[in-house]
């Protein structure tokens, strides 16, 4: 597959990453499936990339006219076999469960066409492992946005033991195509490089207030005001979802040990289902 060959683009998941990669790839000109498991979901996912769009329209950052070109490009969709049937790639962006994933690539694999590629945007899982889930293991491999997929400019392009140079070749121009800067990532480890510094740094800050060191804001004006980060350690656990960082947190314990043990105060909130902005509240209060 060359990069002029790629016309369809099938996203696997709704999601705030899933519907945020969808939309960069009709901004770029493709035409997009977007995929879930409901009817809910997948509007939903619609519905928040009409929202961006027509922002991105009112800022001036795109005209009207390519928000609604874009809009068009996408088509939500819940069956999977309609869905994958003419896709020349697949990129994946379903929950971080080992399971949910294998049983969404078996159905998947099955109604592709043997020529697609594959993408994950998985956060930590092993690159090889989810390879093996499909029919082409070689055609496959890591391609991991940044939340919000929009804005952020990395693309981060993975390789798993499978995969063959030529697929890594076309992720990285389709990531270029896509407007973005891709990074290629050769050692398939647990958060590969941006996740392996960032997320234990969000861990740290949560390990400091629950032990009564320092308070969220105090913790938060130190990484935005001190670190030159864009924003706070919580309010970025907040952006990015606190189940994100959770199951990226318990991959990394799991293979690579108590280090990256995941803090009981990043638990107790997805335990209690405040995920951050996606549920109106994490960290802070967004409603
Ligand atoms: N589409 C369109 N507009 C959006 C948007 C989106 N998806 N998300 C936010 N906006 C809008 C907001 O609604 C807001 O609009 P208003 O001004 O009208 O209220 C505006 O953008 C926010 O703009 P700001 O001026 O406040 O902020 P900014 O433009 O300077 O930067 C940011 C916003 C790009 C998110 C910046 O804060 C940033 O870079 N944050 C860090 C994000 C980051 O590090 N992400 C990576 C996380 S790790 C990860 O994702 C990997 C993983 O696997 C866990």
């Amino acid at each position: 597959m060359e990069i002029d060959d790629i016309n369809s683009i099938t996203v696997l998941g709704a999601g705030n990453m899933g519907h945020g990669i969808a939309e960069v790839a009709a901004l770029a000109g493709y035409d997009v499936t977007l995929r879930d498991i409901n009817e809910e979901f997948v509007q939903s996912g619609y519905d928040d990339i009409e929202w961006s769009l027509n922002k991105l329209a009112e800022k001036d950052q795109i005209s009207q006219e390519d928000a609604d070109a874009a809009l068009d490009r996408v088509t939500p969709l819940v069956d999977v076999e309609e869905s994958v049937t003419d896709a020349d790639v697949v990129i994946e962006a379903v929950p971080e469960k080992m399971g949910i994933k294998e049983d969404v690539y078996t159905e998947a694999s099955e109604y592709a066409p043997d020529q697609a590629i594959f993408a994950t945007n998985t956060s930590s899982l092993s690159i090889t492992d989810l390879s093996e889930f499909t029919d082409n293991p070689e055609q496959f491999c890591g391609m991991h946005f940044f939340n919000p997929p929009v804005r952020m400019q990395l693309v981060e392009v993975i390789s798993g033991e499978h995969t063959d140079e030529a697929t890594l070749d076309v992720i990285e121009e389709l990531a270029e195509d896509f407007g973005k800067t891709p990074v290629r990532v050769h050692r398939d480890s647990p958060g590969f490089i941006v996740n392996r510094i960032l997320v234990p740094l969000m861990n740290e800050a949560c390990w400091l207030v629950h032990e009564g060191e320092a308070t969220i804001e105090e913790v938060d004006s130190t990484t935005k005001y001190g670190m030159g980060l864009p924003m706070g350690s919580f309010e970025l656990g907040d952006q990015v979802g606190n189940d994100v960082s959770y199951h990226v947190l318990e991959y990394m314990h799991d293979v690579l040990g108590e280090a990256y043990e995941p803090c009981p105060l990043l638990a107790e909130k997805v335990e209690n289902e405040e995920l951050g902005k996606k549920t109106g509240k994490g960290f802070y209060d967004y409603e």
